[in-house]
């Protein structure tokens, strides 16, 4: 996919938050770690009070917010990120936990260059509030995808999965901790395998 990030300078890597901001966080915990070459460059929440924002100023990255009410457009909100992302340069954007759907100013502006990670095994159980569709659903294996985004809700082409078994007496919140433990050894990993191009 990207084998020249490979080589030379650590990729730059932008984050965008909504919430809590554990899925970023085990990321730049494996950069500091060394175990994935990167170079977290640049955070964008649509909360202000994202407690990912106080995560990333404790991994000294620089962290911007605002939000689509601040814009006369929906477009020139997606139009100011994109905006922020290519001022810092950044060679891949990473979606964790963002909480919303991105349009074309964003899209056009990092082409394939968009990761996400979902809480379910896709194409099983898109949107919101997958781990209780898949307890609704009754499986017995759930999961989480990291996937590349493109203008659907969680449809872009699949990069790396986590099977995650769906235990009896579950409820929503059990069996979205037990994935989100799955969420951070997976993401880190599927971006050095993007990183690398395998
Ligand atoms: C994760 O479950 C992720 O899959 C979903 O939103 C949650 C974000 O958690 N997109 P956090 O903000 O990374 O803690």
């Amino acid at each position: 996919m990207s084998p020249f990030f490979s080589k030379g300078k650590p990729a730059r890597l932008g984050f965008m938050i909504s919430g809590a901001g554990s899925n970023m966080q085990a990321i730049l915990k494996a950069i500091e770690a060394k175990h994935l070459r990167a170079k977290p460059v640049m955070v964008f929440s649509d909360k202000k009070d994202a407690k990912g924002l106080v995560r990333a100023a404790k991994f000294k990255v620089p962290f911007q917010t605002f939000s689509p009410k601040d814009f006369s457009s929906r477009n020139a909100y997606e139009r100011e990120i994109a905006a922020l992302f290519q001022k810092s340069e950044v060679d891949l954007i990473i979606c964790a936990g963002y909480m919303r759907v991105l349009h074309q100013p964003v899209l056009q502006a990092f082409p394939h260059k968009i990761l996400n990670i979902h809480p379910s095994l896709l194409p099983s159980f898109p949107g919101l509030k997958a781990q209780r569709q898949a307890i609704e659903a009754g499986v017995k294996i759930s999961g989480c995808t990291v996937h590349f985004v493109d203008e659907g809700v969680d449809t872009g082409p699949i990069i790396a999965q986590s099977a995650v078994a769906v235990k009896p007496g579950d409820t929503e919140e059990t069996l979205a901790k037990r994935i989100l433990k799955a969420e951070h050894a997976l993401y880190w990993r599927a971006i050095d395998a993007v990183l690398k191009g395998s």
